[in-house]
């Protein structure tokens, strides 16, 4: 642990709280100089700590997303990488893939510049959202089919514990709150040509968490929604990612499709089915246990 870490811990700790600089060099068996110093480099990356000379320091936004907070929540045997601004953690956590990164591990951003969606659109995201990539070896995935159905139930159930209301799921893999889409996901594979099959998995979860609802394009109101759009959240952003990561990984080797099919708010109603540039009206009668949808 470097003495920044540490302060950064002190401070997180502390709630918002004054800390002197001298309990927290004493502490660490630093100089109060060294806590200066990692205050300022603090600063520097981004965090909003206020300085008092006579009180200390104290963190004005308790909410920071960073590869330390993550890691406070996140069990240490997942890697995790972490971005300020990248064009897509998909993106990231393909490139790590390939490159041999040992997996499990996640890939956070802060915001995207490129954010993508399923069927080539893109995925808006703002500061405030949570965009991570979990890369999973294809033998911990033990079936590819029901990779997407698996983790937007794990997703559909911590934002649940977290919001305390009812998540609805879009088949495939949309996440629905008062009828509004929150959360989306978008999954690549990286196929093994020699061996066959699954390489590695790439999910890639998109929550609008705490993004106020200006940050969005007025033609998407309608239909897209933000959790905590006035920024007060239960749980903070580092919590909730780590929370979703665990649960992803943790479904794979569960029952679960019946969960998943209660929650599919589209069962037993008309729908439009858009396949190869055509689109017909049908009815979702089922979703079969290879979370294929069914229907007439
Ligand atoms: C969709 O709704 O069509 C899927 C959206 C998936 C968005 C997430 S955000 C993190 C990861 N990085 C991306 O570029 N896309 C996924």
């Amino acid at each position: 642990m470097s003495v920044k870490s540490d302060v950064l811990r002190f401070l997180l700790e502390s709630n918002g709280e004054y800390i002197s600089g001298e309990a927290v060099a004493e502490k660490l068996g630093v100089s109060r100089m060294s806590v200066c110093k990692a205050v300022q480099s603090l600063i520097a990356d981004g965090y909003e700590i206020e300085s008092s000379k006579r009180i200390g320091y104290r963190m004005k936004c308790l909410d920071v997303l960073s590869e330390e907070t993550i890691r406070g929540n996140l069990d240490e045997n997942i890697g995790i990488y972490f971005y300020k601004e990248t064009d897509s953690t998909n993106n990231r956590a393909k490139e790590l893939a390939i490159k041999g990164e040992r997996t499990p591990f996640v890939v956070v951003a802060e915001r995207q510049s490129g954010g993508k969606g399923r069927l080539g659109r893109s995925f808006s995201s703002p500061k405030g959202g949570l965009y991570f990539s979990i890369c999973l070896s294809g033998k911990d995935v033990p079936d590819v089919d029901l990779i997407t159905t698996s983790a937007s139930l794990a997703v559909a159930k911590t934002i649940e514990s977290v919001t305390e209301r009812d998540v609805g799921i879009k088949w495939v893999n949309d996440l629905y709150l008062d009828g509004k889409k929150f959360t989306g996901i978008l999954t690549e594979g990286i196929v093994n040509l020699e061996e066959g099959g699954l390489d590695k998995a790439v999910i890639g979860i998109g929550i609008n968490y705490s993004v106020p609802l200006s940050s969005y394009p007025e033609e998407l109101l309608s239909i897209v929604t933000s959790l905590y759009p006035d920024g007060k959240a239960p749980a903070t952003r580092a919590e909730v990612i780590a929370r979703c990561v665990e649960a992803v990984i943790d479904i794979q080797n569960k029952e679960y499709l019946d969960e998943y099919r209660k929650r599919c708010f589209i069962l037993g109603k008309n729908l439009f089915v858009l396949r190869a540039g055509d689109k017909r009206e049908a009815f979702a009668k089922a979703i079969d246990d290879k979370g294929h949808l069914v229907v007439s």
